[in-house]
């Protein structure tokens, strides 16, 4: 059999192990460890983030087929900027390269590709592009791409902190009005629901302030494999792996057959 093959029936395999009434509604993903793959191979950082892109693409398509509705990816975030000016650079430009050469197939797949995170500092070229691409896909709604770039989650939840104490002190709200709903609809992932699995890439077991607010109840796997090893081999490990927790938020497993009077509380 072909390697070709092989891979294909080993797909195959966990494709069918996968209870198709459970898959996560929403994915999000830190795609990590571009940088090392490349140094790894004495290679310069930029083929990591090259190679990065045609994993994200073949993440797009693997989980829209399972059935998922949302994938939202960190691919830059308010602390990128530190690197060094030519990284910058380049990943900036990549990112404008890519949406310019996949735009059109992204709108035929009928995907809605939104950008989250502070766009303001990003050059306008970028941002033209960005602006299009948005408005190309609004109307789409077979499944939603979230971009974070110059994203930060204590940035985000300040924001909507900030704009709720201003709407209290001009009275457009009362404090005690404040709950979770509220704060909730100042998110710049506001009418979303919240990622059920969280998917961070390259061993690192860190949110690296990457929604911060809306992570609170996902399911966090890790993946020891560097982002551009990714592929829909490893995001089907990924869904398995979810699909066997068990989730609780915070309540108590509800046991067949076993009514509260018959549990163990109850003597
Ligand atoms: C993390 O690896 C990856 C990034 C900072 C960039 C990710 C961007 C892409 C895959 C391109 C996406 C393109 C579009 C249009 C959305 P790292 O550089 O932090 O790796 P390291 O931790 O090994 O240094």
């Amino acid at each position: 059999m072909s390697l070709g093959k092989i891979i294909d029936k080993k797909k195959n395999d966990l494709s069918e192990r996968i209870d198709k009434q459970k898959v996560p509604e929403h994915v999000a993903i830190i795609m990590d460890g571009n940088g090392r793959w490349a140094t790894k191979k004495g290679l310069p950082r930029s083929f990591g983030h090259n190679k990065g892109v045609n994993v994200l693409k073949e993440i797009i398509k693997a989980s829209k087929k399972l059935g998922c509705k949302v994938l939202t990816v960190y691919a830059f975030s308010t602390e990128n900027w530190s690197r060094p000016t030519k990284e910058v650079d380049y990943l900036l430009n990549l990112f404008a390269e890519v949406l310019k050469n996949e735009i059109e197939e992204i709108h035929e797949e009928s995907i809605k590709i939104k950008f989250i995170g502070d766009l303001k500092p990003f050059p306008k070229s970028l941002k033209n592009i960005i602006y299009h691409s948005e408005s190309l896909t609004k109307k789409n709604n077979t499944f939603l791409l979230n971009v974070c770039i110059n994203y930060g989650g204590r940035q985000e939840i300040v924001k909507v902190a900030k704009e709720l104490a201003f709407k209290s002190s001009s009275g457009e709200i009362k404090p005690s009005e404040v709950n979770e709903e509220l704060f909730n609809s100042g998110l710049l992932t506001h009418g979303i629901k919240d990622p059920e699995l969280l998917i961070r890439t390259s061993g690192e077991k860190r949110i690296s302030n990457f929604l911060l607010w809306q992570v609170a109840y996902s399911e966090i796997y890790i993946s020891d494999v560097l982002w551009p090893d990714f592929n829909e081999f490893e995001f089907l490990k990924a869904i398995i792996d979810y699909q066997s927790r068990n989730r609780r938020f915070g309540g108590i497993e509800s046991l067949p057959n076993e009514s509260f009077e018959d549990s163990q509380y109850s003597h």
